[in-house]
């Protein structure tokens, strides 16, 4: 629906350049613009005093389908949604972006129109190593805590959930296994760190968006400017190996590198939409929820941390980022590290 709603947006648009050189903008009044304004685009097209019915009426239909994405995906509501909306139906048909509005309303958010749509609003923003003084408080504080806790079962659970195009799960992995090395629990073999026999990690990545899981299944990443690799440390690099492309698919001037078999044999992704209250695993022992909890309301926040309490294991870890407050404190036990805050799971039942 969304490819044969912008066809409809193409002809529309056709039909409106061809009818501005004879009649006044459909968008605004029939004032001519003066030459210094900006183009009426987004926001500015629709906050401006003398707003036409037309977008009076795209903006009430832009709000209900705002609604919409907050209530399956918990994504509130703000100028930057707002923005993107505009952005992709300004030019449709009032009458066909009405019908399909109500249409959606009545759909699941599994359905595929829900999942186009929010393809375009999620922003997939990760690189690897984002935050090193987390990642060193990781090896330094929390994989030891985890190690001693599941010494007896000799395996740890990991769920990276919103998990992007996957460099989080890969640097979780990477940062388990050379933990368990520095423990005495894994090895370097041949140039790979391999985990002692009875051990094993095993990571699950999450996300909402299909096209960043595709990426993620697919650990090939390019070197290009403020990418995957921005911050990468010289020891972070044993996790790649140089990957030749396809010319059709690659970027000119740009090396791609995949994540190295020993790491990505640990990892599995699946799509999972954090307002869904039941956990898609359990028993986790390690759970990161980053950067994606400040797109929710507080009530779906602590929604949220309710789910993710419910995947973990007792003693397991919770890592939520800095700026995002712990709502279900009942479920958790505080800690104040060297790179931030992070709670390790109680007995209480949920
Ligand atoms: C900015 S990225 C964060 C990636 C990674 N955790 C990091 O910190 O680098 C936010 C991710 O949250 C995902 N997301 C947004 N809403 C979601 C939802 N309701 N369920 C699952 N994932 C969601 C987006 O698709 C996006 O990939």
């Amino acid at each position: 629906m969304l490819t044969q709603m912008r066809t409809a947006v193409d002809s529309a648009r056709a039909a409106t350049t061809a009818a501005a050189t004879a009649a006044p903008s459909m968008m605004g009044s029939s004032k001519p613009s003066a030459p210094s304004e900006a183009p009426m685009t987004g926001m500015t097209a629709f906050h401006k005093p003398a707003e036409s019915s037309h977008s009076r009426a795209l903006l009430q239909l832009i709000n209900e389908l705002m609604a919409g994405v907050e209530t399956r995906f918990g994504i509130k509501p703000g100028t930057l949604v707002e923005r993107k909306l505009v952005r992709i139906f300004k030019d449709m048909p009032m009458d066909t972006l009405r019908d399909w509005v109500e249409s959606m309303n009545a759909c699941s958010p599994d359905h595929s129109e829900w999942q186009s749509l929010v393809e375009n609003l999620t922003v997939h923003e990760t690189y690897f190593c984002r935050d090193p003084d987390l990642m060193n408080m990781l090896g330094d504080e929390i994989m030891p805590h985890l190690l001693n806790l599941r010494k007896a079962q000799k395996q740890l659970q990991i769920w990276s959930a919103a998990s992007s195009t996957g460099e989080e799960v890969y640097d979780l992995t990477f940062s388990a296994l050379r933990a368990m090395q520095k423990a005495g629990y894994a090895r370097l073999f041949e140039g790979k760190l391999v985990p002692e026999a009875g051990w094993g990690v095993f990571s699950f990545g999450t996300d909402i968006s299909n096209q960043a899981l595709r990426t993620a299944k697919a650990a090939i990443y390019g070197d290009l400017g403020m990418g995957s690799f921005r911050n990468l440390p010289d020891d972070w690099k044993t996790m790649f190996e140089d990957v030749k492309i396809a010319p059709a698919n690659a970027m000119p001037g740009v090396n791609y590198f995949k994540i190295r078999e020993w790491v990505r044999q640990c990892t599995r992704f699946e799509r999972f939409n954090l307002m869904n209250n039941r956990p898609p695993v359990m028993g986790m022992d390690l759970v990161f929820c980053r950067n994606v909890l400040i797109y929710f309301e507080d009530p779906v926040k602590k929604a949220v941390q309710t789910m993710l309490a419910r995947a973990m294991a007792p003693g397991g870890v919770l890592v939520l980022g800095a700026s995002v407050q712990m709502l279900v404190p009942a479920y958790f036990e505080s800690r104040l590290g060297k790179g931030g805050p992070w709670y390790v799971r109680n007995d209480t039942r949920i």
